[in-house]
């Protein structure tokens, strides 16, 4: 077994409601395939260890730890970690292929501040303490539009206790999406929830992330929303 494959069962072991779509697409290139099997486990999140302090992850530099939930090829993550060297920055992806591409870019701009955890964004949270986090990014999660998959959505009372949780007081949470259904979806679920308000919409001068080029380019206007947890 590869290390893709064995990061893929690792994946499919947990029983659970299904949240995300395809976790590998085409096959993956052989640097691809030496990052996973060399870079990434010096960089993923060891459960045991997030489970005390993550930002030892990190070293003693790290001020804060930021996440990254769906951070499909790693674009937004490899630019937060840049702009922000005391902040230690971890992702969360069960795509086998995004994650390959986030490591192409970890090595060849040497960024030291990220480590990733290539899985459900559930399985680390479940984990994480009390107040650890201190700003989480969701940008254009799937937003499986159908009525019947809307229990697939990462957005959910469940998912948002388990982030309340573990942001700081005075943390934000950001949100974009170029689903105007899934944008409601969550507007909702922010108001019906104590531990969050709602903030102003702002777009930020962070790059375009790849879904957020592709709803452009198809000529739907992303929502950019920013909640703070209180
Ligand atoms: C539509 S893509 C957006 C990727 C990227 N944020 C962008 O804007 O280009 C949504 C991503 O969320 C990931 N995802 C879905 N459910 C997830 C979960 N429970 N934990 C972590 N990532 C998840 C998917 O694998 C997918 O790569």
């Amino acid at each position: 077994m590869d290390v893709a494959q064995g990061i893929l069962s690792q994946v499919a072991a947990r029983p659970s409601i299904k949240v995300h779509g395809r976790k590998r697409s085409h096959r993956l290139s052989i640097q691809g395939q030496h990052l996973l099997e060399g870079l990434l486990p010096l960089l993923s999140v060891p459960l045991a260890l997030a489970a005390q302090e993550p930002a030892q992850l990190f070293g003693q530099s790290c001020r804060n730890v930021w996440l990254e939930i769906g951070f499909g090829d790693g674009g937004h993550l490899a630019w937060c970690a840049a702009a922000n060297p005391e902040i230690g920055v971890i992702g969360c992806e069960p795509y086998v292929n995004g994650v390959a591409r986030a490591l192409e870019t970890i090595q060849a701009k040497g960024l030291g501040n990220i480590r990733i955890h290539p899985g459900d964004a559930r399985d680390l949270l479940a984990v994480l303490p009390e107040k650890a986090v201190a700003r989480v990014f969701i940008l254009f999660p799937d937003p499986w539009p159908r009525k019947r998959h809307h229990k697939r959505r990462f957005i959910s009372m469940e998912n948002l206790n388990a982030l309340a949780h573990v942001m700081q007081p005075g943390s934000e949470l950001l949100f974009a999406s170029d689903s105007e259904e899934y944008c409601e979806w969550t507007l909702a679920h922010i108001r019906s929830h104590p531990d969050f308000t709602e903030g102003v919409h702002e777009r930020g001068d962070a790059p375009v992330t790849k879904y957020e080029a592709k709803a452009r380019a198809a000529g739907r206007l992303p929502t950019y929303l920013r909640f703070v947890r209180e």
